[in-house]
């Protein structure tokens, strides 16, 4: 058959609701070798013993497909070294290509077309993605005042009223640290056991408030809990982390993934990455002293700032953001511009790193906002 002349390619057309959808652009290139303060990373890298036993990856372990056996395990007894209240077994750890792996998966396992997901406002961007990719109605409600409050009494009245298919609690929530203690948590869960309740503890090292010592997953099926070695254990680019919840949850969460959607480097890196839990605490204490340093000096210097949970603060700067964050790219300094984003006008976002790097960050910032 001859072939047309500028013929009209016909692609196969996708799913509607992936039309729909705007690729998520993280501005993730060129940022090495800068300071940076963009996306809540471990600012000075991972455990020396995660890095030898990276080194010393043999051919072997690098042509055969990974291997997981007794990491779920692993997880289990860092848990509970680190509270001897946590009361869970392997069956009910699953592992993801990071948090970002398992809030898809739980989303694909759970989320069906019209169903409702209900959320915060403004929360970590990858949520609403998820829900819309299969086709789910987003309710996301703001967090309350000029302390960004937990919108509890709301949340609870549209779950018993609603039922909605997923709720989604960052805690403490990113980007405005907002903290909700165990307690209220475990209310939640109790209201609708239709709704399944998400908890994306990715900063609780931070905090320490997580809701796994008060749990019981045969008693709370309704739950799940996210926890990730890309922040404090600085293992950010190897992608690994785990959904903890009712082994039948887990297990319908795991149908939806790959069979080795977790590569070798990632499962060797954890193995030494949880054996090193004092390299971990140090780097949080020194984060927790950075914050408090950072913290003293916008209280004296009159900064308008918010620090709640987490590696993180929120900042307004007197000039325009995206100004003050082009301005600090080129001293070498990277920040999240949150100007966009529900309730965040005119606001910046900065991770916490050592007291040096947040010297290093206020001396700029002085001179970029002449503060
Ligand atoms: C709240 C929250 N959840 C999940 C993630 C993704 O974590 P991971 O690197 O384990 O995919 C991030 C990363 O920034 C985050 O801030």
């Amino acid at each position: 058959m001859k072939k047309k002349e500028n013929s009209f390619i016909d692609l196969p057309s996708p799913r509607k609701d992936v039309a729909d959808l705007t690729p998520y652009s993280a501005p993730l290139e060129g940022r090495r070798k800068l300071l940076r303060l963009d996306f809540n990373e471990n600012t000075i890298g991972p455990s020396p013993l995660v890095i030898k036993s990276l080194r010393e990856i043999s051919r072997e372990e690098i042509s055969i497909y990974p291997e997981y056996s007794g990491l779920k395990e692993k997880v289990v007894e860092t848990l509970i070294k680190q509270n001897s209240k946590v009361n869970i077994n392997s069956s009910e750890v699953g592992i993801f290509n990071g948090v970002d792996a398992a809030i898809n998966a739980i989303f694909h396992a759970y989320g069906d077309f019209n169903d409702l997901m209900l959320t915060t406002s403004p929360t970590f961007g990858y949520y609403t993605p998820c829900a819309k990719m299969r086709g789910m109605r987003i309710n996301s409600i703001p967090y309350e005042g000029k302390d960004f409050k937990y919108p509890f009494d709301n949340i609870c009245e549209l779950i018993s009223q609603n039922h909605p298919k997923i709720l989604l609690i960052c805690n403490p929530n990113n980007p405005t640290g907002t903290r909700l203690s165990p307690e209220r948590i475990i209310e939640i869960t109790q209201l609708s056991s239709k709704t399944l309740v998400v908890v994306d503890e990715l900063y609780e090292a931070f905090t320490g408030d997580s809701v796994l010592p008060f749990v019981n997953f045969q008693k709370i099926p309704n739950l799940i809990v996210l926890r990730s070695l890309s922040k404090t254990a600085g293992l950010a680019s190897l992608r690994i982390g785990f959904a903890i919840g009712n082994s039948k949850v887990i297990n319908i969460v795991n149908r939806v993934t790959g069979p080795y959607d977790v590569n070798s480097f990632a499962v060797i890196a954890a193995f030494e990455a949880l054996k090193d839990q004092s390299y971990i605490d140090s780097y949080v204490n020194e984060v927790l002293e950075a914050r408090n340093w950072i913290k003293n000096t916008f209280k004296k210097y009159n900064v308008k700032h918010h620090i709640d949970g987490g590696n993180y603060f929120l900042l307004w700067p007197k000039s325009n953001p995206q100004q003050v964050e082009q301005k600090l790219k080129s001293s070498g300094i990277l920040i999240r511009n949150m100007d966009k984003k529900t309730n965040l006008k005119g606001s910046i976002r900065v991770s916490i790193g050592t007291i040096e790097q947040m010297k290093r960050f206020w001396s700029t910032f002085k001179i970029v906002d002449e503060v």
